[in-house]
This record gives C-alpha cells, structure tokens and sequence, in this order.
C-alpha cells in the first residue's frame, strides 16, 4: 500500500527530494480559497442530490467550475463586481453569472440545493441571506466560509457598503491579528476592499453570531450546523428533518472534530499574522530609512551651499586684501613723490645745506672734513 496516497509524486523521492518544497512555493502564502475544501464539498455531493448551486462571493470564479466537476448542471455566481478574469473564468456552460448583490438577488434567481456563501462576512449581510435561504430552499445544504477567525465575532464590510448605519458597526482600514485584541495597520487589513469592525464580539456581530442567532429564529424546523476548522473555518448546515441531513453531517465528523486541523489553523493565521506584522515593521523601517536618507541629503546641499557661500566670502575677503594692498603701495608711492617734489622739503634742505656750511668749514679747517 502506497502511504502518500494523496499525491504520490508531490512528496519527492531519493532522487527529486525537492518535490514537496516546490509543491508548498506554488501555493500561495495566505490560503483561502474554497477550492481548498474540495473533499468536503466532495462528501456535500455524495450525499445529497444537488443539480443546482448558488455561490454568492465568487471573486475570481476560480472554484465556481468544482461545482459543475462535482456534478452540479447550474451553478449561479452571485458577485456584484465581476472582473475580466472571472468572466473568462465562468466559460461553462453550467456557470451563468449574476452580476449583483446578495441577498437582493436571491428572488432572481432559482432556488438552489446548494448555497455557498463567501460574500459579505458580517452579521447583517449573512442574517438577511440566511433567513431567505432557510425559508425559501428549506432542503437546501448551505456551506459558509469565514466562520471563524477574523470573521467570527467580528463584523468586515466590502466597499462601497450598501448597509446602513444602523446595521453596521464603527468600522476602520486597520484589520485584526492574533497577537493583541485591538485593530492595526499591521494585521488582516482590507487594502480597501473592505474595512473590519473596530471591536469584536458583543451582540450582532460576526459571521458565527450571524449564524447562530439564525439558526435560533428557526428553531421551530431546526437546522444543523458543523464547522470544519481550516482555512478561516467552513460551516456547513442542514435542516435536521430534510433528507440525508444525519447522514452528511456524520460524513464530515472526521473534519469538524479534528484537533489536528484546529491546532494547525491557529497556528496558521499566528504565523501569517506575524509575516504580516513584519511586513509592516519592514515597510515602516523603510520608510524611515527614506525619510533619514532624504534629511541627510538636504543636510548635505544645505552644507555644500553654506561651503560655496564660505568659499565666495574667502575670495572676496582675498581680494579685497589684495585691492587694499595695492593702494597702500599707491599711496606710499605717492606720498613718496610728494615728498621729493615738496617745496618744504626743498627749502629744508636748503635751510640744511646753508645752515651745516659753516660746521662743514670749520671741520674741513681743523682736518676733520
Ligand atoms: C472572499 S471573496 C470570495 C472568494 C471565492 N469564494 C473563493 O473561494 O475563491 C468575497 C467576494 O464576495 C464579493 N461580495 C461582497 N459582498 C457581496 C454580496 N453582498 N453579494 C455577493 N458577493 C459579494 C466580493 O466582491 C468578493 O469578490
């Protein structure tokens, strides 16, 4: 019996020992995506008979055709902001987007047997799909993702909202992480898709409230629930009485009592939340260091300024030295040649010339001159 009887080859051998690694860096960092639960869904097909789905949340359409694999004739694709991708996406026959919003869509289209609900993750949005959903297709099985962390108890809004104020809780851009209780920049943000309420918990709040008090208003003909805990948690329901319903939840018992699989998405959003943290810490120590590396730049110019301005101050002060030093010469000259012409000095040397005669006699006299 082959033990990796998953992927035999995505394991690796003695001579491709790299095959897991490479298999592990194809995926994304932050799974998410439904396809993921591809074997849950597997066992919701095997189970029931489901011919017609309705996804609401279908981003890129990526999952939508796992529907059709499964054995769905009709998959309806409820987004109300479909890209070029997911159109491209949406190229079988079964797939037939619904370019809109849920729950207002829900009338338009036909009931299904299958609901999967990825769309808006807050109590409002989800309360208003679950109360038509359990009323109008009461045999329908109905598959949530995002019923737990972040999304659980606390409420996320895609943008542009259509909620009023009242059904909505103060909201923010800074997302949620596991390493503390408050929002911040540097946890699950929405990147403007979609803001997250600034609290957690209380009443009306969260996916799993949203649920949960759902399942209370119809207590009457009561529906039941299992979490799957992986990848943001996977709820799937079914009304007690409807057919098959004991059957499929007994079939995902190994899924949703797993322990293994508990302790492994705790670990999982701890660890991408700290990449996220980090990331931020990185971004942020960047920016400093571009702001610092800016300042020191300015700082530079402003000195290379100061020395240019210092350096035209010297060659001014030098030529002023030099200018000033030439006309002392000048003036020594002049006076110089004042002096030699000054008729004073003239008559002075006269006066001394005249004067010294008889002295200069007398010595020349005396033998002396
Ligand atoms: C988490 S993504 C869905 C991911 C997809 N199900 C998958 O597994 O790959 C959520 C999507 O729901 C859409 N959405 C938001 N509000 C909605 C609403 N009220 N009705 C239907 N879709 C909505 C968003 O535009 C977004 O594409």
């Amino acid at each position: 019996m082959n033990p990796y009887f998953n992927d035999p080859h995505g394991i690796g051998t003695r001579e491709d020992p790299h095959a897991q690694a490479r298999k592990a860096r194809d995926q994304p960092l932050l799974l998410h995506s439904l396809s993921l639960f591809r074997e849950v869904f597997a066992e919701v097909f095997a189970q029931r008979e489901i011919s017609t789905v309705v996804e609401i949340g279908v981003e890129s359409g990526r999952v939508s055709g796992m529907y059709a694999e499964l054995g769905a004739s009709a998959v309806h694709c409820v987004e109300p902001q479909p890209t070029d991708e997911l159109r491209a996406n949406l190229d079988g026959a079964e797939l037939h987007l619904v370019e809109g919003t849920s729950p207002a869509v829900l009338d338009e289209i036909p009931v299904g047997d299958l609901y999967v609900i990825d769309g808006d993750h807050n109590y409002a949005t989800l309360g208003k799909e679950l109360d038509w959903i359990l009323t109008h297709a009461p045999d329908a099985v109905v598959v949530f993702h995002d019923l737990l962390w972040p999304c659980s108890r606390r409420d996320q809004y895609y943008q542009p909202s259509g909620l009023t104020a009242e059904e909505t809780h103060p909201a923010g851009e800074d997302g949620p992480t596991v390493w503390h209780d408050d929002t911040t920049p540097a946890g699950f943000v929405g990147r403007g898709a979609f803001t997250a309420a600034r609290e957690a918990g209380g009443e009306r709040n969260g996916t799993l409230t949203a649920v949960e008090d759902a399942l209370d208003r119809h207590a009457d003909d009561p529906w039941e629930l299992t979490v799957v805990p992986a990848v943001f948690g996977l709820g799937v329901m079914a009304r007690r009485s409807s057919p098959g319903a004991a059957a499929l939840l007994e079939a995902l018992r190994p899924y949703s009592t797993s322990t293994l699989l508990e302790a492994m998405e705790n670990n999982r959003i701890a660890l991408y939340t700290r990449v996220l943290q980090m990331q931020y810490e990185a971004v942020a120590h960047a920016d400093a260091a571009d702001r610092l590396a800016m300042a020191v730049s300015a700082q530079n110019a402003e000195l290379d300024g100061l020395r240019n301005e210092l350096d035209e101050a010297h060659a001014r002060y030098d030529e002023q030295v030099h200018r000033s030093l030439e006309e002392k010469r000048a003036l020594e000259l002049e006076i110089a040649e004042l002096r030699e012409r000054s008729p004073a000095r003239v008559l002075k040397d006269v006066l001394r010339t005249v004067l010294l005669w008889p002295r200069r006699k007398w010595n020349s006299y005396e033998g002396r001159g």
